[in-house]
């Protein structure tokens, strides 16, 4: 292996994935016209002249139109031509252009943005750190120290060209668990610096914002949406926001979830908070973004109370809020089915939350490409407004024409140099902006342009797509199912170990701890069998999803195996319909998940040749570990659930190599290792 990493290094120069999927290739010369000098279209051009990779001394033009097939920021390309009704349809046209001269597609045709706003959301916190974040530490904040330096802005500058490459137009600065102190003066001066550096580019920025501010940072005795002093709080703390960043996008809030202070606080609904703030932005265009991200201990159900409570409050937001909900009813899992209240709220805009850091699905220690599952839930079919009522459809404008609609992501970028811990986490980041400008692009076609990007070379041969890009592209295809089966398959959901959500966990369970936030209110194995009992029957949470979901979800024999001990629980001899007990297929699930990424392994050692010895070994020591911790996982799950199922693993399966009692005095395995 050593000589082959030596020989590979010899043949590709050293990368430390900093650029991204914005690798400079020799350019060729090329005339640019452009209609008129200014911010947006200065970049344009630069980015044509330094990146042509089309015919040499050619003239390529940048013309604006008026022409109604295209929409807001879309825009026409041909090979020397591209047009668009905005100048920052030129610059989205100018990144696809020069996209497909790298990747081989054809360079034609007009592209619309699905969605109008398609927005990251950083989980960063004034201090620097950053919730669930696996790549270092805040791109944007820094403890205590507000200078803005010539690295930070040139930093941002970087992330803002990536971000504009894939279309993304919006970034939250800040957690959704928000200081108050967040819209303190000094703060706002930083968030104004980043927003400077950001806007050539077309993003806009956002806060998070603490709902109890008023009091928190305003020394307010309250923070009830509907008193007159609060109202005026927030009036005169929107003016100065939009004193510093004209173009200000709006407010995220976080509300009465998980101990964050809101409306309800003091007897107001979720929509007497956001139409509270949704009324001081509106002058300036701005909105709100509340999250539907609620629940209750008292709730015999964690999966059912979003849609209890936003549900009844359809028709009650102002047309300047959009809902934001997570793409599953409980938290970003490695498989849900997509939430009930898309597509049941038909008054209110509603917008996805996907979660592109990898907090329950290996954080950057582990590959796994998340396009995959996200085009499953937009594909989804919520049947609200009859057949074909895709998430994707019932959140973009084209079901239900509300003034604004958006898509969020949860950023999974930090300090790191390679922005996203594993080199392999930039695809999910470039995967995101992808879908959210299209949501009808496969994750399979994403996956292909983003290793020709990332990884691909000058003049490699033919043998570079059989034995680089195919297998590359099969290992990141694989890989979401891949963790399913080694985590949490058939439907089995937030079996992991304590607070940091990585390992198996299936018993953890400490004293007066919130049931809910314990795997075992999760999987519900006992000797009679496994799963939660969603069903008519059960908490009745198939009720909230249209028929002929609810009749198919409810009866054990119709619901999707993925999806059945979501909604059932099965005894242990239950028949899968591959024949198997249930007991035995859930053996023979972490076992191949366990097998798929050892053969990750394989293809990445068979790649090496491809890949400059850098960026090899660093993915190399990851799918170690990967292999490593899905042992863990599998004989973690396996061996307690025996406790319950009380039946052997098939025989013909591996057997365990480690013990249960080995395994739960571990360490926590997010560790560094
Ligand atoms: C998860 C996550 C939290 C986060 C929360 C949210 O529960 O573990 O860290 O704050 O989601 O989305 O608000």
């Amino acid at each position: 292996m050593l000589v082959l990493s030596l020989l590979g290094g010899l043949i590709a120069e050293a990368e430390d994935g900093h650029q991204l999927w914005l690798r400079k290739q020799k350019e060729q010369p090329v005339t640019v016209l452009s209609p008129l000098p200014n911010p947006v279209l200065d970049i344009a051009v630069k980015e044509l002249k330094e990146n042509w990779q089309g015919e040499a001394n050619t003239t390529v033009k940048l013309e604006l139109i008026s022409d109604k097939r295209i929409k807001t920021d879309g825009f026409r390309i041909s090979r020397q031509l591209i047009q668009a009704n905005t100048q920052l349809g030129l610059l989205y046209g100018t990144y696809e252009l020069l996209r497909r001269q790298q990747t081989g597609d054809p360079i034609v045709g007009i592209s619309n943005p699905a969605y109008q706003r398609r927005i990251l959301n950083h989980w960063d916190n004034p201090n620097g750190s950053i919730e669930r974040g696996y790549a270092g530490k805040s791109i944007f904040w820094r403890n205590k120290d507000l200078t803005v330096t010539a690295s930070d802005r040139k930093l941002w500058e970087e992330y803002a060209r990536a971000n504009a490459s894939v279309g993304i137009n919006g970034s939250v600065l800040n957690n959704v668990n928000a200081s108050p102190g967040m819209l303190s003066t000094e703060n706002l001066g930083r968030a104004k610096a980043i927003a400077d550096v950001l806007r050539p580019y077309g993003i806009q920025v956002y806060l998070s914002v603490n709902f109890a501010s008023p009091v928190r940072l305003g020394g307010l005795k309250s923070a009830d949406p509907l008193n007159a002093d609060v109202i005026a709080w927030w009036k005169k703390k929107t003016k100065e926001v939009y004193s510093m960043i004209p173009d200000f996008g709006g407010f995220l809030v976080k509300a009465n979830s998980e101990g964050q202070p809101g409306p309800q606080d003091f007897g107001r609904t979720h929509a007497d908070g956001a139409n509270m703030m949704a009324d001081i932005l509106k002058p300036y265009k701005g909105i709100v973004m509340w999250r539907a991200f609620v629940y209750d201990a008292k709730d015999k159900d964690r999966a059912r109370l979003a849609y209890t409570e936003f549900k009844p409050l359809d028709g009650k937001f102002r047309d300047n809020v959009i809902v934001q909900v997570k793409n599953g009813p409980i938290d970003f899992q490695p498989r849900e089915p997509f939430s009930p209240l898309f597509g049941a709220m038909k008054k209110t805009a509603v917008m996805p939350e996907f979660q592109i850091t990898q907090e329950y699905l290996g954080h950057s220690y582990q590959l796994v490409y998340l396009a995959p599952m996200w085009e499953e839930c937009l594909k989804s079919d919520t049947y609200q407004e009859g057949k074909g009522s895709t998430v994707a459809r019932v959140t973009d404008g084209s079901i239900f024409a509300g003034k604004y609609n958006a898509i969020a992501g949860v950023a999974n970028i930090g300090l790191d140099t390679n922005w996203t811990g594993h080199h392999f986490a930039q695809a999910n980041w470039y995967a995101f902006g992808r879908l959210a400008w299209d949501h009808q692009l496969s994750s399979e076609k994403i996956a292909d342009e983003w290793i020709k990007l990332t990884f691909g070379r000058a003049g490699a041969g033919p043998d570079w797509k059989s034995k680089f890009l195919n297998p590359v592209k099969d290992m990141m295809m694989e890989s979401r199912e891949a963790c399913v089966n080694y985590s949490m398959p058939l439907g089995l959901h937030h079996i992991f170990s304590a607070d940091d959500h990585y390992g198996p966990g299936p018993w953890w369970a400490p004293e007066n701890m919130r049931p809910d936030w314990t795997p075992p209110y999760y999987h519900q194995a006992d000797s009679t069998g496994i799963g939660f009992d969603r069903t008519k029957t059960g908490s009745n949470a198939v009720s909230q999803y249209h028929e002929p979901l609810c009749s198919r979800f409810n009866a054990a024999e119709t619901c999707p195996e993925v999806y059945l001990l979501w909604f059932h629980h099965l005894p242990w001899d239950y028949k899968m319909k591959s024949g198997k007990i249930l007991w035995d297929e859930l053996c023979y699930l972490y076992d191949k998940g366990l097998n798929e990424v050892r053969g990750f392994q394989k293809t990445w050692d068979k790649a090496e040749e491809y890949v400059d010895a850098e960026r090899f070994l660093h993915v190399q020591r990851r799918l170690k570990r990967q292999t490593r911790d899905a042992q863990v996982y599998k004989d973690g799950c396996l061996l307690y659930f025996q406790q319950f199922s009380r039946r052997p693993i098939p025989f013909e399966l591996e057997r365990p190599v480690y013990n249960l009692d080995f395994i739960r005095s571990m360490k926590p395995l997010s560790i560094n290792r």
